[in-house]
């Protein structure tokens, strides 16, 4: 089943491409404002508890940099990224010769069931898609199918007036997030207060 429309797929691969002309290996081809934020979201997303060794699964990885991240923190980890921009994936493999970067989303990749201990995703459901946030769910759902341990994400915070009031930008409501994943995960933590037009979701299994 198709999840993510042709149009929006199209949409969001052109749009990376021209942020890739213009900006090459820089945290403004992935829409982040410096190598700070970035960071600080990847931080964010380690509280989920990676440890050396493990398996990563990551959505929507970019170049790969949350790969470097762990190396940097002393965690060589098994990563596997998924982005739907195939320019970002050749700078990756330039970048970080020893991981794994597939091309698709993660319905094309269709990992099976419980096959990562973490899947991971930071930045990659922030686009408005036109659909109330649906592929979101479907994404941050199938996530935790995918993985053993748990999983780590973030989203944009619609609390935050001038990102709500984004029309190219999706962004949710934290404690409904945090709902919506509760209904299916063992633990779920809220992680908030880190930026302010951003939070974190951690569940485990
Ligand atoms: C804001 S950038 C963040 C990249 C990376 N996670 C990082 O923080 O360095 C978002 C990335 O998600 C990718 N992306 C957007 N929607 C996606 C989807 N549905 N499936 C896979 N990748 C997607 C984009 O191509 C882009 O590389």
């Amino acid at each position: 089943m198709e999840q993510l429309s042709s149009q929006c797929r199209k949409r969001i691969i052109d749009s990376q491409r021209d942020a890739w002309l213009r900006y090459g290996y820089h945290p403004n081809a992935l829409y982040w404002s410096n190598e700070k934020i970035q960071r600080l979201r990847f931080e964010m997303l380690t509280l989920a508890g990676i440890q050396e060794g493990e398996s990563v699964l990551d959505v929507g990885c970019g170049f790969g940099d949350f790969a470097g991240y762990l190396e940097d923190q002393g965690k060589s980890v098994r990563f596997t990224g998924i982005d739907l921009s195939e320019e970002l994936l050749a700078e990756g493999r330039r970048r970080y010769p020893n991981i794994e970067l597939f091309n698709g989303d993660l319905f094309d990749f269709d990992p099976a069931d419980a096959s990562f201990d973490h899947v991971t995703l930071s930045g990659a459901l922030n686009r408005n898609l036109d659909d109330d946030g649906a592929y979101a769910r479907k994404v941050i759902r199938r996530m935790y199918d995918a993985c053993r341990e748990g999983i780590a994400f973030n989203l944009l915070d619609a609390r935050h007036e001038w990102t709500a009031g984004r029309w190219d930008l999706q962004s949710f409501q934290p404690r409904e997030i945090e709902t919506f994943v509760a209904a299916f995960a063992r633990q779920v933590e809220l992680v908030d207060g880190y930026l302010e037009n951003d939070f974190s979701v951690l569940a485990w299994k």
